[in-house]
């Protein structure tokens, strides 16, 4: 068996379908373009038969990204293989993969289809599939809750018809390691005609168990991880692709295998991530949290500052992470600005480019110091969105001890500017009422959370504001060394998601359509 594990990315599908990170087209692109750079094998960019925005993106994504394969998801339904299909079609190294579920409870409640049904169904979907690509992979969806024998049966009968990738789901994150090892191990043993398929993992983390998962199925003979940047994904994640990659690079010596990732890559990933979607990473997350290489204990200090390997097992330059390094000041010229955004993943046109260094400009005047989070809040801001119904033009408050906190807004709307002005319980709050009038927004606010990116008093303020309507659910975020600012901003880019992922039909939950 060789010793290279595939690493499956489904940021751009699984982990989209998280509450609040679906993702516009263009943010998909940056994301599908850090991922090629990253080195991921596969990304799985979406679900073509979901809506058409869905399609549009995967397309854009295969006809774009040339350095990986390009898998499209579909159900064992004529027209989702279909879908998926034209969709990679464009791709240098197109995968459609096809999934049912296996288990009893899924055939019989949700499906509503005997297991020969199933059985023929996975058949008939591998075999069309295959007009399109040689590259597929078959999922046997709640596989870890499916009869084994079952299971054995479907797999023999999707290799039989041409899959090269089978892959086991747990998709309600129920295994633990030793019960998954167990059946990767009577997979390879008990599929007759595997020969040389691949056998793929996919852990859902409600347990927090599917990094463990996925490691424990590597050492029983699975060959690829599917597994999400910083682990988002449906209910509380996917695992965790970063995760996964350092443990098989820093304990190669007791897995014996590594994958191909560009670990530099891996940080500036996580980061473009929590920026696009808004979602950031808990301190304490490992590899990729605030808190991953810093050590407050004096002991600790004490021991990294004679030797840096008495508390750290991995450094953090190996994850690309160079904290809070001085990049640039307001006497830094537009070449020395793209270098720094090249290294930091972004590459962007000549017009972007303009747009960004301009706002840099306007930045390094008011703010002394900028570091890389600064450059990357400040290209999420300027770059990566899609063409606004809604744009600030100004806000003005007054507020303070004794006064009855107003705001004033003006704003474009398409080609009408309007201003208003109104009252609130705080300048926050009536920033957000003058907004809320103009825009006519009924969503309902469900957070706000104020961050400063970096550390001293003209700090950029990094604001997110998730909002809520008719089942749909948009982040915002704005950036600004004023608060009040960024909140205008954010709340604005929340309610022009809102507004975009209506027009769309995206982000309608996959209880309706998909897995
Ligand atoms: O969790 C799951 O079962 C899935 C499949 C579509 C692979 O996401
Ligand atoms: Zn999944």
């Amino acid at each position: 068996m060789d010793n290279v594990i595939r690493i499956f990315d489904t940021t751009l599908r699984d982990g989209e379908q998280s509450p609040g990170c679906s993702m516009n087209i263009d943010e998909k692109l940056a994301m599908a373009r850090q991922l090629e750079k990253l080195g991921v094998d596969v990304i799985e960019a979406g679900f073509p038969i979901a809506s058409p925005g869905d399609f549009e993106s995967v397309k854009r994504v295969a006809e774009t990204v040339r350095g990986c394969e390009i898998a499209g998801l579909a159900r064992c339904e004529p027209e989702d293989v279909d879908a998926a299909g034209e969709a990679v079609r464009g791709a240098a190294n197109p995968r459609i993969h096809v999934f049912i579920a296996t288990s009893d409870l899924h055939m019989r409640f949700k499906l509503r289809k005997s297991a020969d049904e199933v059985l023929r169904d996975a058949v008939r979907s591998v075999e069309q599939a295959r007009r399109y690509t040689q590259n597929v992979e078959f999922s046997a969806e709640d596989a870890t809750r499916s009869d084994p024998e079952f299971l054995f049966r479907v797999f023999q009968a999707v290799i039989e018809a041409g899959a090269k990738v089978i892959n086991v789901p747990d998709t309600v994150g129920y295994t633990v390691p030793s019960d998954y090892a167990r059946l990767i191990t009577s997979i390879r043993e008990r599929v007759p005609n595997l020969g040389d398929t691949i056998i793929s993992v996919h852990c859902h983390n409600d347990l927090g168990l599917g990094v463990a998962n996925s490691l424990a199925a590597i050492q029983a003979g699975a060959r690829q991880v599917e597994c999400t940047v910083n682990g988002i994904g449906e209910r509380a994640g996917n695992t965790s692709l970063e995760e996964v990659v350092m443990a098989l690079r820093t304990r190669r010596d007791a897995f014996g295998v590594d994958t191909r990732i560009v670990t530099e890559e891996i940080y500036p990933s996580s980061r473009l991530l929590s920026s696009i979607t808004g979602v950031s990473v808990q301190p304490n997350k490992a590899v990729v949290g605030a808190n991953a290489f810093a050590h407050e204990a004096g002991i600790h200090q004490d021991g990294v500052l004679k030797n840096v390997m008495t508390y750290e097992i991995m450094t953090p330059q190996s994850i690309g992470r160079s904290s809070n390094e001085l990049v640039l000041g307001k006497h830094s010229g537009r070449h020395a600005f793209r270098e720094r955004l090249h290294a930091l993943g972004f590459d962007l046109q000549p017009d972007q480019l303009d747009n960004a260094f301009q706002k840099f400009k306007v930045l390094a005047d008011k703010k002394k110091v900028i570091y890389n989070e600064d450059l990357e809040v400040l290209v999420a801001d300027a770059v990566l969105r899609m063409e606004d119904k809604f744009k600030l033009l100004s806000v003005n408050v007054s507020s303070g001890t004794g006064a009855v906190p107003a705001a004033t807004v003006e704003m474009a709307i398409e080609d009408r500017v309007v201003k208003e002005a109104g009252f609130g319980d705080g300048p926050v709050d009536a920033v957000f009422r003058v907004i809320g009038s103009i825009t006519q927004c009924k969503a309902q606010l469900v957070r706000y959370q104020v961050n400063a990116i970096t550390g001293g008093t003209d700090a950029q303020g990094e604001v997110s504001v998730t909002l809520s309507e008719d089942g749909l659910t948009a982040i915002g975020q704005g950036a600004h060394t004023d608060i009040i600012v960024a909140s205008a901003k954010a709340y604005l880019n929340a309610i022009n998601k809102l507004e975009w992922r209506r027009s769309q039909n995206v982000g309608r939950r996959t209880d309706e359509k998909g897995p």
